[in-house]
C-alpha cells in the first residue's frame, strides 16, 4: 500500500494521534512543540507530501510550495487567518487550502476584552510598579472608564462581532466599526457604520480585527494616530502588519494615545530589546487569543478535517476558497 505521506510542522501530541488512526496517511512532522520549523525544514520536509498541516509561524511561500511539488493537494492552517499562505499561488494550482474559522472568536474576543481593560486601567503598568517596590499613590494609576466608552471595532466579522457583543452588553459601550461589510446589518447588537477617519476621531478605545491583506497592511499608521483621542487606546488582536508600529511607538512615545494593547506584533516574537517593551503605556502578549484548551482542541479537529478531507479529494468542511 502506498501511503500518503503528510507534514505535519508542530509537534501536537493530539493530532498525532488522531493521525495515526489512519494506516494510509504517513506523517512526518517536526520534533519540536517550542519553536518553529526552521525554513530549511519545511522546505525539505515538503518534498513529495499530498498534505501540509501548519500554522501561522510556517511561511506557505513559493519556495515551499515549489519544492513539495505537484503531489501537494493541500494546505491545511490550524488558524482562522491565513496570511501565511500564499493563497493565489495555491488556487493557481488547484492545491487546497483549509482554516480554521468558527471556534475562536470567542476566546479571541475575550482576549480583546481583557487587553482593553488592562489598558484602559493601567493594570500591567501598576502591576509592574508594585512588584518593583514603587506601591505610589492612587492618583498615579488613574486610567479611563471602560462603562459606558465610545468602541470602535475595525472589522466586524466573527471576532469583532463576539467583542462588540461582550463590550456592549458587559460594559454599555456605545459601537461603531468599520469595514468592508458595511452593509452587513449586525447582529444583536445596536452598532452604527462609519469611515475609518470617523471612527478614529470619535473611539475612546480602537480594536482591530480585520484581516491582514493589501488593503490593512499598516493601515493604522501615522496619520491615524494624529486622528485619535488623545486618552484613546489601540488594542490589537488581529495582525501585527495592521499598525505600522513605527508610528505606534512614535504615538506612545509622545502622548498621541493613552495606551496599546497587542496580542500580535511584526514581527513575532518581538525581540526582547524592541523599544516598544520599554514602554509602559504598552502591553504585550505572545500571541495567545486562541490559547485555550478548548478552543485548541477545537482547531485541532477543524484543521485535521480540512486535512484529511483535501487528500481525499474531498471538498473541504472549512475552505478558503471554493
Ligand atoms: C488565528 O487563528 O488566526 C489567530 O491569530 C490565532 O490566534
Amino acid at each position: 500500500m502506498t501511503k500518503r505521506k503528510v507534514l505535519v510542522t508542530r509537534f501536537v501530541p493530539y493530532v498525532l494521534e488522531q493521525l495515526a488512526k489512519d494506516p494510509t496517511i504517513e506523517v512526518d512532522c517536526y520534533e519540536r512543540d517550542d519553536e518553529a520549523i526552521p525554513l530549511n525544514e519545511l522546505i525539505t520536509r515538503a518534498a513529495g507530501c499530498v498534505g501540509i498541516l501548519c500554522i501561522i509561524s510556517d511561511k506557505i511561500t513559493k519556495q515551499v510550495l515549489d519544492a513539495a511539488g505537484p503531489t501537494l493537494k493541500v494546505v491545511s492552517t490550524i488558524s482562522a487567518g491565513y496570511d501565511h499562505i500564499d493563497i493565489a499561488l495555491c488556487r493557481e494550482r488547484g492545491i487546497k487550502v483549509g482554516h480554521t474559522p468558527g471556534c475562536l472568536h470567542i476566546c479571541t474576543a475575550e482576549l480583546a476584552v481583557g487587553l482593553t481593560l488592562a489598558a484602559k486601567r493601567r493594570l500591567f503598568e501598576s502591576n509592574r510598579c508594585a512588584s518593583e517596590g514603587d506601591w505610589g499613590v492612587i492618583q498615579m494609576y488613574c486610567g479611563t472608564d471602560v462603562s459606558g466608552c465610545t468602541v470602535g471595532i475595525i472589522g466586524l466579522g466573527e471576532i469583532g462581532l463576539a467583542y462588540a457583543r461582550m463590550m456592549q452588553y458587559g460594559f454599555q459601550c456605545k459601537i461603531l466599526y468599520t469595514g468592508p461589510r458595511e452593509k452587513t446589518i449586525p447582529q444583536g447588537i445596536n452598532a452604527t457604520y462609519v469611515d475609518l477617519n470617523r471612527l478614529l476621531e470619535q473611539s475612546d478605545v480602537v480594536s482591530v480585527h480585520c484581516p491582514l491583506n493589501a488593503d490593512t497592511r499598516y493601515l493604522i499608521n501615522a496619520q491615524a494616530f494624529e486622528r485619535m483621542k488623545k486618552d484613546a487606546v489601540l488594542v490589537n488582536t488581529a495582525r501585527g502588519d495592521v499598525v505600522d508600529q513605527e508610528a505606534l511607538l512614535n504615538a506612545l512615545q509622545s502622548s498621541k494615545i493613552a495606551a496599546a494593547a497587542l496580542d500580535v506584533t511584526s514581527p513575532e516574537p518581538l525581540p526582547r530589546t524592541h523599544p516598544l517593551f520599554q514602554q509602559r503605556n504598552c502591553i504585550i502578549v505572545p500571541h495567545i487569543a486562541s490559547a485555550t484548551i478548548r478552543t485548541r482542541h477545537a482547531m485541532c479537529d477543524r484543521g485535521l478535517a480540512n486535512l484529511v478531507a483535501g487528500i481525499s479529494d474531498q471538498p473541504l468542511p472549512n475552505p478558503v476558497f471554493m
